[in-house]
């Protein structure tokens, strides 16, 4: 049986997610709603949609994993619209290789990347690999390509001997056009590790949103994309609130990616013995016991929880990011309660059993004096373009294709102070080096935090440090709430 979702429905589902104590009981009326809906019709050619789990609610599924060989991983990635199945549900939305997240991609350090992008949309997109230590040149790890409709374009990207381990994923770059393509289903996971996947296999878990609306993903306000725009689902590996099932007290290792275009993921992992392995596309010294974690949009993190002996969700609390601005139309920047996945006790399943893995080396850049440093300062102006509204800018300018904002030289290490003046949150990130985050609010850090999104709260400041090593070129920096970005919150940098 095959069903079109209706925004009825798609509300019903993204209800589940807010469901936290009553997942198992609301669970069959949601099957009921999706399934025995009387206006459902049958969609002419589609696939047949999974059946839903036992509790009417998607069972766990992952995307197909692609392994180097021989030091290369070679694959052709075609960017288009297609049918996916949603909570039960066939919706269209947009795919790499027509699944919803695309293929995960499981790399180790040395690797050689070659993918074969085939623009299939009616606009134009390209491929970043956020989170890899790379070349943001050429056909590399390049933002500031355009790949029109129905080219092609061939990437090849080398990571070097010593890349660091860690949770990296691909998604757009077009400027103008991120939010909507990441909305709409384009990210997967790129995994750099040098692991025995068929041993241990990890769970790799891609979080993202979306709002369907009478099949299809819906458009956004010009006001929603001012607030960055909050899906009414929240989706992991493509379905609401999964079930990860594993033998009761067994461990589970999530490599979780916020592929959320706009909205912050305040985790909870309360009874689950949580253990912090990795942030960002790096592993920590030792695990660390974690009960919560904020990830903003295109942080990760790798993490083993145990299976309890009752089913216990993993939710993301409400979030708010400060105010929207004048000319919002009173839109919000609130995230409501969701559930990202439950962990289902079953005595049935196999225990796959953790293992160890190294931490990264990080040299502690706060050992060293730093060659410059600059503030960076992220401001909302007022005046936007057509349709009115704000200008979100960094150092008073919105992003220009063809100017540098930020000259910095090879083999130097800077101290950078981003500031923002403005009433709303904003996670800065920077392409191809990790940042070190030194101080908070002008309060220093103990310890090494080392990550690629740094959320900078309204009215503060971040100082971080930055190694500027090999990869000579241009790259970006940005705000990754990509709303944001695409209305012009971006800089670039030249490395020479
Ligand atoms: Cu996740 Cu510039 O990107
Ligand atoms: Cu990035
Ligand atoms: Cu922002």
């Amino acid at each position: 049986m095959s069903a079109k979702i209706t925004r009825r429905q798609a509300l019903t589902i993204g209800a589940v997610g807010a469901g936290v104590v009553a997942v198992g009981a609301a669970a069959t009326m949601i099957s009921r709603a999706v399934l025995d809906e009387p206006s459902i019709g049958e969609v002419d050619g589609a696939p047949v949609p999974e059946s839903p789990s036992a509790e009417g609610l998607p069972g766990w599924s992952e995307p197909e994993v692609l392994t180097s060989r021989d030091g290369v991983l070679e694959l052709d990635l075609r960017v288009a619209a297609a049918e996916v199945v949603v909570g039960g549900a066939t919706v269209q939305m947009l795919a790499y290789n027509g699944t919803v997240p695309g293929p995960t991609l499981h790399l180790r350090a040395g690797d050689t990347l070659r993918v074969h992008l085939r623009n299939e949309l009616g606009v134009p997109t390209n491929l970043h690999t956020h989170g890899l230590h790379v070349s943001g040149e050429g056909n590399s790890d390049n933002p500031l390509l355009d790949i029109a409709p129905g080219e092609s374009f061939d990437y090849e990207i080398v990571l070097p001997d010593d890349h660091p381990a860690g949770v990296n994923w691909y998604h757009p770059h077009r400027h103008g056009m991120v939010a909507d393509q990441i909305f709409a289903g384009l990210y997967g996971a790129i995994i750099v590790d040098d692991e025995d996947w068929e041993a241990a296999a990890p769970r790799v878990v891609v979080v993202s949103d979306t709002t369907i609306i009478d099949g299809r993903v819906a458009e956004v306000s010009r006001p929603q994309r001012m607030a960055g725009r909050t899906g009414e689902m929240l989706l992991t590996n493509g379905q609401p609130a999964p079930a990860l099932r594993g033998a009761a007290g067994s461990e589970q290792r999530l490599l979780l990616i916020n592929a959320c275009a706009s909205r912050y993921l305040d985790l909870g992992f309360a009874g689950l013995a949580a253990q912090l392995r990795g942030v960002d596309s790096l592993r920590l010294a030792a695990p660390e016991a974690v009960e919560r974690r904020v990830l903003a949009p295109g942080n990760r993190v790798d993490v083993i929880v145990r299976v309890p002996d009752a089913e216990t969700p993993v939710v993301a609390a409400p979030y708010d990011r400060g105010q929207a601005g004048m000319g919002m139309g009173g839109q919000s920047t609130a995230a409501p309660e969701a559930v990202v996945l439950r962990l289902v006790p079953d005595s049935a399943s196999a225990a796959p059993g953790v293992a160890d893995a190294a931490g990264s080396t990080w040299q502690d850049l706060r050992e060293r004096e730093p060659d410059g440093a600059r503030t960076l300062t992220l401001s909302m102006g007022m005046g936007g373009g057509m349709g009115g509204g704000m200008r979100f800018l960094i150092d008073g300018r919105e992003f220009a294709h063809h100017r540098i904002d930020q000259e910095v030289r090879l083999g130097t290490m800077e101290e950078w102070t981003i500031v923002n003046d403005s009433m709303m949150a904003h996670p800065f990130h920077l392409h191809i080096w990790p940042m070190q985050v030194v101080r908070v609010a002008e309060q220093a850090v103990s310890g090494i935090d080392v990550r690629d999104v740094i959320d900078v709260p309204p009215f503060s400041s971040v100082t971080v440090r930055l190694a500027f090593e090999r990869f000579p070129g241009r790259t970006v920096y940005h705000c990754h709430i990509l709303d944001h970005e695409d209305l012009g919150m971006m800089g670039v940098l030249r490395a020479s």
